[in-house]
């Protein structure tokens, strides 16, 4: 490959000194470069990491506002920073002994705990963003599946037993809870089910909207 591509540099070359830059920034070795974070790239408290929070650790008799287990609450920001200033919240994540870590569950996905480690390294702030609201063909993969595992697994996962026995984890699963009601039901917080995210904040408009809308076009993987 790298070898046709020079050849085509050394063609085009005679004829443009841009395409010489061009070619050589193609094969400059120092490919980690292109793996740094972008900038402007930065982690938003509100859409990112608040939900992971509360999906993950305000179950009954864990770290929200009622029981306040260990001291924290873990369902706003001034509840959460002292757990990342003593790097508590950090260490327990990342333990590896299962009497050590936290969620008790299992461990978060490691693409989360990433997350959470930029957002630290970042500085940890409250930054809150608009949160970008795409409905165009509203699809599990590409739209659903990511509002549950961000606000909803850490309790209705196969491994949590503290979503009163319903699991969210597969397609087919969130499409039957779509379909009987429950739900959106839960999600819209009006009363007639359970509000959901329990001890969380409603759900953006944006992705119960999407919700919705899934539902009304069947549910489409
Ligand atoms: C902190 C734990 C927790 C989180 C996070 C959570 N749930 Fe639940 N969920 C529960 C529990 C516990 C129940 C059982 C009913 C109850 O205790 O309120 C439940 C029940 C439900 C029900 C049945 C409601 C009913 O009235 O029959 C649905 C549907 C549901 N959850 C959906 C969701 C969705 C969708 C999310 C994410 C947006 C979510 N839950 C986030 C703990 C949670």
């Amino acid at each position: 490959m790298s070898v046709i591509k020079y050849v085509v540099c050394g063609i085009v070359l005679p004829f443009s000194g841009i395409i010489l830059l061009v070619c050589g920034c193609k094969h400059d070795p120092a490919e980690p470069v292109a793996q740094m974070p972008i900038s402007g790239d930065s982690v938003c408290f509100n859409t990112q990491i608040l939900p992971l929070f509360v999906s993950n650790c305000t179950m009954t008799a864990c770290h929200n506002t009622i029981s306040r287990a260990d001291g924290y609450q873990f369902t706003d920001y001034a509840g959460i920073k002292p757990g990342i200033n003593n790097n508590k919240i950090l260490k327990t994540i990342k333990a590896t002994e299962p009497g050590d870590r936290m969620p008790p569950a299992g461990p978060l996905p490691a693409a989360q705990i990433q997350l959470i480690e930029k957002w630290i390294a970042q500085g940890a702030t409250e930054k809150i963003c608009a949160n970008n609201c795409d409905t165009f063909m509203v699809k599990y993969t590409t739209h659903i599946a990511s509002v549950i595992s961000t606000n909803c697994l850490g309790c209705h996962s196969g491994a949590a037993t503290s979503g009163g026995g319903i699991n969210l984890e597969s397609y087919s699963n969130v499409q039957s809870q779509t379909m009987n009601g429950k739900l959106i039901c839960s999600v819209q917080q009006a009363g007639g089910c359970s509000p959901m995210p329990k001890y969380g904040n409603k759900l953006s408009f944006c992705d119960i909207r999407k919700l919705q809308l899934w539902k009304v076009s069947g549910c489409p993987q």
